[in-house]
């Protein structure tokens, strides 16, 4: 083997396109590869008890980890987990009601933040660590694996309105009512975060990324302050202690906004979603950043020829440059698996 080649067999084409490298074809992992669509996922999910109970069963969370790749062959594995182990490791109730999803014991003022406790949060989620370890032991040196956590704003969201909502109206009106008082619970978050990546890192992750998916509905100084500057704050922290390790930012439905995340988060890679002009990803992302996306999750549901047209559209646009193939945000219960083989052939062709 030449020695072009054997570096290519170590070096995961995620990592190479992390460090800004072009590739041809990009990798390419989806959002929420692991969950409902599979039947092998379904069968295992009604043998493990709840939501959580999976999440905290290192055997169990690592075979579904896998699972996605042992399908589908993805260049990246993201571990199976949720980012509300966060606030249950903080003692916050936390439970996932069948069909509903997340229901928390909402956190209403400052009282409430002061009866979260950092004693026991890495205790608590050493079973998660041990998920990382096992499918890091179990994983081909040639695919990367993903650990990740909430970005503070978007676990805020649930900590205060106690479950999902489409405007997180809880969580904004707290942040106005009481600025310093919410500023007390982002900067836990911020740290506990960092711990918790880096706890992820030293376990086998080789990526991490930041899940804001409510970034959206902040005004623009909001988003500097919720969004933008904890995300510079974690990624500080954990490059100080993790120096290296690429990290991604997912600014949700952020708009022109995505920029200035770029700019004062200065993060690694920055995750695009659907709603993103392909050429404004090009233009004003590219060059700063790696680019990741943004496929709308339901053109993979619907499979079909529009599905490839769109794939060909997005590998156009932005193969030029650092990319990562993903969707723009996770995959849907109802999508085909046949449709996720479509699109990885289409990509690999
Ligand atoms: O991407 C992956 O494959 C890794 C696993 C992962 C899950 N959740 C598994 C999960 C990741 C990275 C998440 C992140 C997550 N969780 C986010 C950010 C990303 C996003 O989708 O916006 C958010 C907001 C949550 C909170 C959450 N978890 C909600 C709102 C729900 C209910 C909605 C739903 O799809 O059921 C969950 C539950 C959840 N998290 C499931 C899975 C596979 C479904 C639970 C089940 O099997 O019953």
């Amino acid at each position: 083997m030449d020695t072009t080649a054997s570096e290519s067999v170590e070096t995961p084409p995620l990592l190479k396109a992390l460090s800004g490298q072009s590739n041809n074809p990009p990798p390419i992992w989806l959002m929420r590869q692991a969950g409902r669509y599979l039947p092998e996922y379904r069968e295992l999910r009604a043998s493990a008890g709840s939501f959580l109970d999976l999440c905290y069963n290192p055997e169990l969370a690592a075979r579904v980890t896998l699972q996605p790749i042992e399908r589908f062959g993805f260049d990246a594995a993201i571990l199976f987990s949720d980012i509300l182990v966060v606030p249950d490791a903080l003692g916050q109730d936390v439970k996932f009601v069948e069909n509903e999803g997340p229901v928390l014991d909402p956190i209403t003022d400052r009282e409430g933040i002061a009866k979260l406790g950092r004693d026991n949060f890495m205790t608590h989620l050493e079973p998660v660590l041990e998920t990382v370890r096992q499918v890091r032991s179990s994983l081909d040196s040639s695919v990367a694996l993903i650990g990740f956590c909430g970005a503070p704003w978007t676990v805020a969201t649930y900590m205060v309105g106690g479950r999902g909502s489409p405007d997180q109206a809880a969580a904004r009106s707290f942040a106005y009512r009481d600025r310093d008082g919410f500023a007390v619970l982002m900067d836990l978050l911020v740290e506990v975060s960092v711990d918790y990546l880096c706890a992820q890192i030293d376990a086998g992750a080789q990526v991490v990324q930041l899940f804001d998916s409510w970034a959206g509905n902040l005004p623009e100084d909001e988003f500097a302050k919720w969004s933008a500057e904890p995300a510079r704050k974690i990624v500080e922290g954990v490059r100080r202690r993790a120096p290296g390790i690429p990290i991604i930012g997912f600014p949700r439905a952020a708009g022109t906004l995505y920029r200035s995340f770029v700019d004062q988060t200065g993060v690694d890679g920055v995750s695009c979603d659907t709603s993103l002009p392909l050429a404004y990803i090009r233009d004003d992302l590219q060059p700063h950043a790696t680019v990741q996306g943004n496929l709308d999750p339901l053109l993979l549901v619907s499979g079909g020829e529009a599905l490839d047209r769109r794939v060909d559209e997005i590998l156009d646009v932005l193969s030029g440059g650092p990319f990562i193939f993903n969707l723009g945000h996770g995959i849907v219960p109802q999508t085909p698996p046949e449709h996720v083989a479509q699109l990885m052939k289409r990509i690999r062709q």
